[in-house]
């Protein structure tokens, strides 16, 4: 492997530190969520576990082996990790069902808030160095009736050539591959960045633990991911894929959708695409 990083990526570090930028982003208490929904929703999911006991005879054994894995979710910083590859495609599609435009697909745990702004046309911050072929992707920004978005703010970021995201795995510069881009009056931006790698979730922690009892995979389609908004229209967040991933089909995340797939073309410097997004206004 070619790399700048100077210390080896592992599953506790971007764990923890997955961990630790939702509790500042987004943590909302249980005790914000209506006593109603609470009684229906974790009293569904403690009916279907326990479903599971009985359908499948679960022993004493199998369950202290659960019980000793979802201590070990928790001391290895995981649950972002997990809830994002396992759960949160399914919350995704019931948020976004309604939209004429974009539909979208998960954040998952390695947004970072307030990117360098970057203007409608720029290059994603990145080191000199930095491996991987070139990609120039342009694009436009409309509303549903067609009409151009000036002023939207398409915030990107993305997995190195090897995999790793900048501020989850140690030795990458704080914003590498990660930028905001802002759209010109016709709602048109072009971006230049690097193809990403297909990006394993982390094998050495306990979401990979599971993964290897159960002999599946841990791989995620090499991937772009996306947050754009403007006034007035609901916040997109999507991810972008390649033709051609060997894991578009089997993503261990559930989040590939056919309409999600870039078209690039090569070029003298490396490849270029043309895609753009729809917005919903804002519904009242
Ligand atoms: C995970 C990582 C990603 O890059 C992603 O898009 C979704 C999930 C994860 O490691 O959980
Ligand atoms: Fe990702």
């Amino acid at each position: 492997m070619t790399t700048t990083t100077d210390t080896n990526p592992k599953a506790a570090d971007s764990g923890a530190s997955a961990t630790a930028r939702f509790r500042s982003d987004k943590a909302s208490g249980v005790a914000d969520t209506p006593k109603e929904r609470v009684d229906l929703l974790a009293g569904e999911v403690i009916e279907a576990v326990t479903a599971t006991v009985r359908r499948h005879k679960v022993t004493y054994d199998e369950y202290n082996a659960l019980k000793s894995w979802l201590i070990s979710v928790g001391e290895d910083g995981e649950w972002p990790l997990f809830l994002d590859v396992w759960v949160e495609h399914a919350v995704e599609e019931v948020a976004t069902e309604h939209r004429e435009g974009n539909k979208g697909a998960i954040e998952g745990p390695f947004y970072v808030p307030n990117a360098p702004e970057q203007g409608a046309d720029g290059t994603i911050p990145m080191r000199e160095d930095e491996h991987g072929t070139e990609l120039v992707w342009t694009g436009q920004v409309t509303s549903v009736d067609g009409s151009a978005l000036g002023g939207a703010v398409v915030e990107l970021w993305h997995a190195d050539s090897d995999g790793y995201y900048s501020q989850f795995a140690p030795g990458l510069p704080e914003w590498n591959l990660r930028g905001t881009f802002t759209t010109d009056d016709e709602g048109r931006f072009a971006i230049t960045t690097i193809r990403p790698a297909p990006y394993q979730i982390p094998t050495d922690g306990a979401c990979g633990k599971l993964i290897a009892a159960a002999g599946w995979h841990a791989w995620r389609p090499a991937h772009l991911h996306v947050k754009v908004s403007a006034p007035g229209h609901e916040l997109l967040t999507a991810q972008l894929y390649f033709p051609g991933d060997e894991h578009n089909d089997d993503d261990i995340a559930s989040a590939v959708k056919p309409e999600l797939m870039l078209a690039p073309t090569t070029t003298d410097s490396g490849e270029t695409v043309d895609y753009g997004f729809v917005l919903d206004p804002t519904r009242d």
